[in-house]
C-alpha cells in the first residue's frame, strides 16, 4: 500500500526511511506518548533519549509493531506499516534488540543466532555458519559458549548479532550501553558506527544518557513524559533548557 504523497521518487529525494506522524498511545489513562511525529533520514544514527518511563521502549515498540499506536502513523520506505503484524516488517528490514535481552540460556550463543536465520536459510548446518560469521561480526569471542554463562557485554552482543540475522535495513537499538563498563561501551560505540557505515543500516538508537551517543549519533530526538521536547544535533539539544530541565537532578 502507497502512502498519498510518499511516492518513491519523493522517498529517494528525500532520503526518509521512517516517517513517524502523530504518534500517540495511551494505556489506560497514562499517555506513554503524546503525538510524538519525527522523521528518520535514510543511512543516519538517531539517538531518543530521555529519562526514565519517558516513552522510549514504547517508541521502539510500535516501530516494531508489537504495539498498536491509539492514534497516529507510521510510513516506512513509503509503505503505511501501522496496522503490518512484527513479523512481516521484519521481513521489510525492521529489527531490533530488546532492552533486557532475550536469548535462551539452555542454548549454546551460536544457536541463538542460528534460530531466526532458519527460515530463510532452510538448514541448520548453514544457518550455524551463518551464526557464525555473524557472531565474529560482533566481536563474540565463543559462539558455543551456553546462553546461561553469558557476561551483559556478550548478552548486548547477542541480541546485536540476532537482530543482524534478519539483515536490517533499520536497526532499533534498546539501550544498547546499559550496565556495560566504560572500555565495553567504546567497543560497542565502534560496532554501531560500523554497521552503520559498513551495512549501509539506518540506526534508532536509544538511551538514558546523551553523553553515550554524543560522538556518534548524527541527530537526537528528546523524550519527556511521553513528549517530544527538542530535536536536533547532539550539541544543540544539551544545551536545550527544556532538556536540561528535564534531566534536573539526573545527569544529561
Ligand atoms: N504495557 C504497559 N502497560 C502499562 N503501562 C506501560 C506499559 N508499558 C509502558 N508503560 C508505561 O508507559 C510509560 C513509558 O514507558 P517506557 O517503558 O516506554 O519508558 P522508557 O523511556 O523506555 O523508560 P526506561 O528508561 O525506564 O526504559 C511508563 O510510565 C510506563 O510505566
Ligand atoms: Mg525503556
Amino acid at each position: 500500500m502507497q502512502f498519498e504523497g510518499y511516492r518513491s521518487e519523493d522517498l529517494q529525494k528525500s532520503g526518509i526511511i521512517l516517517d513517524v506522524i502523530n504518534v500517540t498511545k495511551k494505556f489506560g489513562e497514562l499517555v506513554a506518548l503524546n503525538n510524538v511525529s519525527f522523521k528518520v533520514r535514510k543511512g543516519e544514527i538517531l539517538a531518543i533519549i530521555g529519562p526514565n518511563g519517558a516513552g522510549k521502549t514504547t517508541l521502539i515498540n510500535i516501530i516494531s509493531g508489537i504495539l498498536k499506536p491509539t492514534a497516529g502513523r507510521l510510513i516506512y520506505k513509503g509503505v503505511d506499516i501501522t496496522n503490518i503484524r512484527p513479523n512481516k516488517r521484519a521481513k521489510m528490514g525492521i529489527a531490533r534488540t530488546f532492552q533486557v535481552p532475550i536469548y535462551i540460556k539452555d542454548l549454546r550463543a551460536v544457536d541463538s543466532v542460528a534460530v531466526p536465520l532458519t527460515w530463510k536459510l532452510k538448514s541448520l548446518d548453514l544457518a550455524r555458519e551463518k551464526a557464525i560469521e555473524l557472531l565474529k561480526r560482533v566481536g563474540f569471542s565463543d559462539p558455543y559458549k551456553m546462553g546461561r554463562d553469558l557476561t551483559l557485554a556478550e548478552e548486548k552482543r547477542l541480541e546485536i548479532a540476532r537482530a543482524l540475522a534478519l539483515e536490517p535495513e533499520l536497526l532499533l537499538l534498546d539501550e544498547p550501553a546499559a550496565g556495560l563498563r566504560p572500555d565495553e561501551i567504546e567497543e560497542l560505540k565502534g560496532l554501531i558506527l560500523d554497521i552503520a557505515k559498513e551495512e549501509d543500516t539506518t540506526v534508532i538508537l536509544i538511551e538514558h544518557l546523551i553523553k553515550f551517543v554524543m560522538d556518534i549519533c548524527s541527530r537526537a530526538i528528546v523524550l519527556n513524559f511521553g513528549n517530544k521536547i527538542a530535536e536536533g544535533s547532539p550539541e544543540e539539544v544539551v544545551s536545550n533548557p527544556d532538556v536540561i530541565t528535564a534531566y534536573l537532578g539526573g545527569a544529561v
